[in-house]
């Protein structure tokens, strides 16, 4: 093998398969894991981690205990059909439905919203796109 096969051989056996996101990205996904369990948008008291407990990692419950599923590949499988909207959604659409209905609050824009989608979006780092799929 020549020696640039084998760099590369070796290049590709040991960089890992996602690295992780730079550092400004990364300050968003941290910025956007402190409004997730800290912000209430002006809303009824209540914090996205009211109902997707432990960051939205593993299985959450809504306040009346209703088991809702883990947003572990959430970024992954929109857009989707949501058969409540009768129209396809986006996961920034269903952030903002959440804020209004769960926290009964205002969606931010800008660089807030940026952050929140960040942070959603990092929980499903390195899970592959599946359209209309299944939650986790
Ligand atoms: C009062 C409970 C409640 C709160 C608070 C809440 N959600 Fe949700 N969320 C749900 C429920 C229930 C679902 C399941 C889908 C639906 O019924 O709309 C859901 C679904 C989602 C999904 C889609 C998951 C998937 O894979 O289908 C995302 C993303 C999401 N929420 C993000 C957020 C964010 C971000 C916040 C905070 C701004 C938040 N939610 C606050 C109840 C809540």
């Amino acid at each position: 093998m020549k020696p640039a096969t084998l760099a590369m051989a070796f290049l590709f056996f040991a960089a890992p398969a996602h690295a992780a996101p730079g550092m400004q990205t990364g300050k968003a996904i941290e910025n956007g894991r402190t409004l997730f369990a800290h912000e209430t948008f002006g809303g009824n008291g209540r914090t996205c981690d009211a109902c997707h407990v432990n960051g939205g990692i593993g299985p959450g419950k809504t306040p009346d205990g209703k088991a809702i599923p883990s947003l572990g590949n959430a970024a992954a499988i929109f857009p989707r059909f949501s058969k409540r909207a009768g129209r396809v959604v986006t996961l920034e659409d269903q952030i903002r439905s959440c804020i209004r209905g769960g926290l009964q609050g205002n969606p931010p824009d800008g660089e807030q919203f940026v952050n929140l989608v960040s942070y959603v979006t990092s929980l499903s780092q390195g899970r592959a796109l599946d359209m209309d799929g299944k939650p986790d």
